[in-house]
């Protein structure tokens, strides 16, 4: 008999911290053995040329989330995760989302129900947290944080989900007791609200103006205050959608003060710019996300960041919003003030690719961070290491393979979302994963989707952070 259900043989295999050539032997879901000459094999994939990376973790991706404008996300938890996987991710974090005056159990009870039986890879969920009540700060997030929904994500700015620095102080001081990662969304609301109102009433609609109501001032404020609302509290945060420089040296300034501050960033913040943004109508609506591409001259900077150590999350904040119908970015017609075109756009397949071919490829960041950064640190963060974001014997066999030479060219009709568009059209890229694996299933081929809905399992998480260091301000708290 086999000793081995799968044996990958011939492999590059690279970690986060190290690069090795050595053969994987995979049973009952998990990696059994590394080493040299596994021949023990039911079944053998030979990966003789290709690398061999732990699946992709995305942190942060929006699939069949409710939307309060009657906008409704393309993806449901089948396409979203056939596309993730077919981009070489094996493990999704997208958002169960309370909505203001109820209850966020009963957003978590929804979520699952759109999930279930649909998934093709592993998943779990942030909470978003948009009315800390006393029921919500008393019982209902210190429960579900027990029950293994150890990370939420609060809002600095949008009316329908935005809480002012005291609520903020509050959930942090409760994710410091639970031990939970606190996700903020860092842009000044008021100054938002400020700018929207003057270019509304100069008729400075068009999707280009998104960007001059959200400048790189609005967002390094926010940045800041966050940092120092978690200073206060003394608790771990982590800032999501980095986009701009000002921001980026904000969150510098914090890590080298000591403080535990990480950081994320997307492919929209290396690969879009507010030229994308400027193109008229429907082309320009695309590029519409919060906080908004930067000029191309920002784009060194976070790079610089990714190299460097500033970030340590590379999410996609991928976002289903169709571009040619009413459901998506024309939900409020064809010509709507770019204030009501539903934010975001879609990457979840395409966030590997892009950052494998335009970072490691161009030799901007190693294979060791590129894992990192993908895998290995969101699986740290949010409580899923071991078990996922890493090739080590006893972790779940989640793995993609990948041609490292491969040319393609990204088209839409190439990708296997729902959604009718990407930002990425055209760019020519070297390097793509072509089997992906979740616990030892090939999941996608080729390009072909080989894994069924509903074998993707959910997955409680402990919690996010050591417990950490005390200091007489935050005992109070
Ligand atoms: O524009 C964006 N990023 N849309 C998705 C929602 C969010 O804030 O992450
Ligand atoms: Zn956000
Ligand atoms: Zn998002």
């Amino acid at each position: 008999m086999a000793e081995f259900d799968i044996v990958i043989k011939g492999g590059t295999i690279a970690t986060a911290a190290d690069i090795m050539r050595c053969d994987i032997g995979i049973s009952g879901g998990r990696i059994a053995a590394l080493g040299e000459g596994l021949d023990a094999g039911a079944r053998f994939i030979d990966a003789t040329g290709r690398l061999v990376l732990p699946g992709g973790i995305d942190g942060h991706c929006h699939i069949d989330q409710p939307m309060s404008d009657g906008s409704v996300m393309a993806d449901d938890f089948t396409t979203g995760t056939r596309s993730a996987a077919c981009g070489g991710t094996t493990t999704i974090i997208p958002f169960a989302c309370q909505v203001k005056g109820r209850s966020l159990r009963e957003a978590v009870q929804d979520y699952h129900r759109r999930a279930d039986g649909k998934a093709m890879i592993d998943y779990a969920f942030h909470l978003i947290v948009s009315d800390p009540s006393d029921q919500v700060l008393g019982q209902e997030l210190p429960a579900l944080i027990k029950d293994g929904y150890t990370s939420f994500k609060v809002y600095m700015t949008y009316d329908e989900l935005k809480l002012d620095d005291r609520q903020m102080l509050d959930v942090l001081a409760l994710a410091r007791r639970e031990g939970a990662m606190t996700m903020i969304h860092a842009e000044n609301t008021d100054c938002i609200a400020w700018l929207t109102e003057k270019l509304e009433l100069a008729g400075r609609t068009q999707p280009r103006f998104h960007a001059i109501s959200r400048p790189k001032p609005v967002e390094r404020e926010a940045t800041h205050r966050a940092i120092t609302l978690a200073e206060l509290v003394d608790i771990p945060v982590l800032i999501v959608h980095v986009s701009g420089a000002e921001a980026v040296e904000q969150i510098r300034w914090a890590q080298g003060r000591g403080l535990r501050v990480y950081a994320e960033t997307c492919p929209q913040y290396l690969f879009l710019s507010e030229d994308d943004l400027g193109q008229e109508g429907i082309a320009g609506m695309k590029c519409i996300c919060s906080p908004p591409p930067r000029d191309k001259a920002n784009q060194p900077a976070i790079w610089d960041g990714l190299a460097g150590g500033v970030f340590q999350v590379f999410s996609s904040d991928h976002a289903p919003f169709t571009a040619g119908d009413a459901k998506g970015k024309l939900v409020a017609g064809i010509t709507p003030p770019f204030r009501r075109v539903p934010n975001g756009v879609p990457g979840i397949e395409t966030r590997l690719p892009l950052l494998f071919s335009e970072g490691v490829g161009k030799g901007r960041i190693t294979l060791q961070n590129f894992v990192a950064l993908t895998a290995t640190s969101p699986a740290k963060i949010y409580g899923l290491h071991p078990r996922k974001g890493t090739i080590a014997v006893g972790s779940d066999a989640d793995l993609a393979i990948w041609d490292p030479a491969r040319k393609v060219r990204i088209t839409n009709g190439k990708l296997h979302h729902a959604v009718d568009y990407t930002p990425y059209e055209g760019m020519e890229l070297t390097g793509w994963p072509v089997v992906t694996l979740s616990r030892g299933e090939v999941v996608c081929e080729e390009g072909a989707v080989k894994g069924t809905p509903g074998r993707g399992q959910f997955l409680p998480r402990g919690r996010t952070w050591p417990c950490c260091r005390t200091r007489g301000l935050a005992d109070a708290v």
